[in-house]
């Protein structure tokens, strides 16, 4: 038998016993993470290592340097997570990694790693959207939670709007049709000279601002669900240029209070049309700028008023983790959908 005939018979016997404990990798971008997650929804281990600190240096990511250090953060990583959890390498059932959409240098790195892991273990591999690996967070975040429920997706590289009508089935409501929520955050930190990356530290900085200190417009859309941010930062950053040219001064805890407003206001009407036309009970945020508390507090208060109940991760969930990895390829697994020693990494994957 080959391993992909072995790994397809291993992957039916799980799928019978209805239970498998995955190993899950994740190596996208500026995070390596390694987790372990038993039948989906049980973290064992999610163990993270981030690269902000470089690339800080740089104003950004640097792909090349993200690369390098996943291949030197992945075998500690993988160790650390098997003594978290308390297992030893013959318990996993299964390897899971993302690949794709992301940094194709940096995908490759967890994809080889997960193969060779997969291969050695002789167990199934599992191949995983980044993107519904954020998604899934949210079956971490509360065992309850079963489709169909609408989901904004809201991150540095994506911001969806996906109604998931069964598990890995995903209908595209809306998107942003320029950059995405959290670049928009991102860049216009920049420009309030706070260091990369800057949604958490403008978040921090809004806390002690007015939202309704700078005005700021709304943006025409090409469909009711869709996004759309370059306009709302390039008048941003023209309004800054004004104020300074005419020798006007503003807190920049206000400016931040202005623009994250903008943002979350726009996120939050086009979510909550998005669920109501679809007639959802359930609402959930995924993506690293559902670790934002304005949108946080603006959801929970909308959500209380429609009826609907909302989803979060928790907040360590939000952001890039191996732990949604494994929650999502579990439902992939049981589907059985395994991969084998061709997978590579897909860099512009998209969910739908
Ligand atoms: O999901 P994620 O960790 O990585 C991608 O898949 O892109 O998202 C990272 C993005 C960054 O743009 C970061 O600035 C933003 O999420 N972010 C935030 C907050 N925390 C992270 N944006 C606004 N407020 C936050 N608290
Ligand atoms: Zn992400």
């Amino acid at each position: 038998m080959t391993y992909l005939e072995r790994a397809r018979a291993k992957a039916r016997a799980l799928i019978e016993k209805g239970s498998a404990t995955l190993l899950a990798v994740e190596s996208s971008c500026d995070e390596t993470a390694v987790a372990v997650v038993k039948d989906g929804r049980q973290v064992l281990a999610n163990e993270i290592s981030s690269q902000v600190d470089i690339h800080a240096l740089y104003g950004g990511v640097v792909p090349e340097i993200a690369s390098r250090m996943h291949v030197e953060a992945l075998s500690p990583l993988y160790e650390r997570a098997l003594a978290a959890s308390g297992l030893g390498a013959r318990d996993i059932d299964a390897v899971a990694v993302t690949f794709g959409p992301g940094l194709v240098g940096a995908l490759l790195t967890g994809v080889s790693f997960a193969k060779a892991l997969a291969y050695g273990l002789d167990v199934p591999l599992v191949a995983v959207n980044h993107i519904e690996g954020h998604v899934s967070a949210n079956f971490i975040a509360d065992p309850s939670l079963e489709p169909p429920f609408v989901c904004l997706v809201a991150s540095g590289g994506h911001s969806h709007i996906v109604n998931v009508t069964r598990y890995g089935c995903y209908e595209l409501l809306g998107r942003t049709v320029d950059d995405a929520a959290g670049e928009a955050f991102d860049k216009v930190a920049r420009v309030l000279e706070i260091p990369y990356p800057g949604g958490p530290l403008l978040d921090r900085l809004a806390a002690n601002g007015d939202p309704n200190a700078l005005k700021l417009p709304k943006a025409h859309t090409p469909g009711p669900y869709d996004f759309s941010f370059s306009g709302l930062k390039t008048a941003f950053i023209n309004a800054t240029h004004n104020m300074e040219q005419k020798g006007v001064e503003m807190r920049p805890e206000d400016l931040a209070a202005s623009f994250q407003h903008a943002v979350v206001d726009a996120l939050l009407t086009k979510t909550m049309q998005a669920a109501l036309d679809n007639h959802v009970k359930a609402l959930a945020l995924a993506g690293g700028v559902s670790a934002n508390s304005g949108l946080r507090a603006a959801f929970e208060a909308a959500c209380q008023k429609a009826g609907i109940r909302l989803f979060m991760p928790r907040l360590d969930l939000c952001g890039d983790n191996a732990a949604m990895i494994g929650s999502a390829a579990y439902y992939r697994l049981l589907r059985g959908e395994t991969g084998d020693m061709r997978l590579n990494a897909k860099p512009a994957l998209r969910l739908v």
